[in-house]
């Protein structure tokens, strides 16, 4: 496997990064992952406009053009001969002696890899998914897409300890979203709900894509925020994310959803996602 650092490809077991780099000792570093179906990248200028966004707002110089960081994912994909799967990005404030401040002229670490795995029509896509329920142990800036993951690691371990597949995470009693996946419900009254875009939660670009489809169909869709509560009286639900495309919920906090299968609303969204996304 070939991966990318700073203008070199490395066989995977020569690729290093220095202990001093800021991403591992203070998690200063942000990442963004991109699907890959039948060799195409999924959405990219949306991961990519988020990852412009993610380093503007920690004062993170863009280590290269959008145009080279296109070049860095295409050069993987060929190299590593993806036809389903993922290309990650990560760029590190850089490295240097540790310290909690940083040097202005720090030139940022730019890593990427691929990942070769199933995206499309797996079993979670067929028969749905299991969800638990966590707290949100997270900072306040959800919307900056860090590395700074421990929160999530958690939520992920328990929510397989209680034999579930994501966590919905919670803040006074609301849902934020998924541990790594946002979060979508269909009410009784037929309208899909998702929490409006804030620092509560990462602005999903397969969110923002699902709701133009979603739109495009037709539904009602309400970005608001929503409960536990509601969410377990849900008729449908679903979860999106570049991994998991969209992927039908068919249990929250073991309650069941609809009829505990993924329900025909669900269904077309995905249905037409998936034609898009090919
Ligand atoms: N995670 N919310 C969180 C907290 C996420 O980590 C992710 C994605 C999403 C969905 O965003 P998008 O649709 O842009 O992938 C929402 C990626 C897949 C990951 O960490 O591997």
């Amino acid at each position: 496997r070939t991966v990318y650092i700073n203008g070199e490809f490395f066989p995977a077991s020569d690729a290093r990064i220095s202990v001093f780099d800021r991403g591992f000792l203070f998690g200063d570093s942000i990442y963004e992952v991109t699907a890959v179906i039948d060799g195409k990248m999924i959405d990219n200028d949306l991961h990519l406009g988020r990852l412009e966004r993610s380093v503007d707002q920690l004062d993170i110089p863009m280590p290269l053009s959008r145009g080279k960081i296109i070049s860095v994912q295409l050069e993987l994909i060929t190299r590593n001969k993806i036809v389903e799967g993922l290309v990650y990005l990560q760029v590190t404030r850089g490295t240097e002696d540790r310290s909690f401040d940083y040097s202005s002229a720090l030139k940022p670490n730019l890593v990427a890899f691929t990942q070769d795995k199933p995206i499309k029509g797996t079993n979670a896509h067929r028969a749905g998914v299991k969800v638990a329920i966590v707290e949100d142990a997270r900072w306040a800036r959800r919307d900056i897409k860090t590395t700074m993951l421990l929160a999530q690691v958690q939520a992920k371990r328990h929510a397989k300890a209680v034999g579930c597949d994501e966590a919905w995470m919670v803040q006074d009693g609301f849902v934020t979203e998924g541990a790594s996946s946002s979060a979508f419900i269909l009410t009784r009254r037929n309208y899909l709900v998702t929490r409006p875009n804030s620092a509560a939660i990462l602005p999903g670009c397969t969110r923002q894509a699902v709701i133009e489809v979603a739109r495009q169909l037709d539904f009602d869709i309400e970005e608001r925020l929503f409960t536990t509560e509601e969410a377990c009286a849900a008729k449908e639900a679903f979860l999106t994310s570049a991994t998991s495309l969209v992927t039908p919920v068919i249990e929250i906090a073991g309650h069941s959803i609809g009829a505990g299968q993924p329900g025909p609303v669900t269904r077309r969204i995905q249905d037409v996602y998936f034609d898009i996304a090919r």
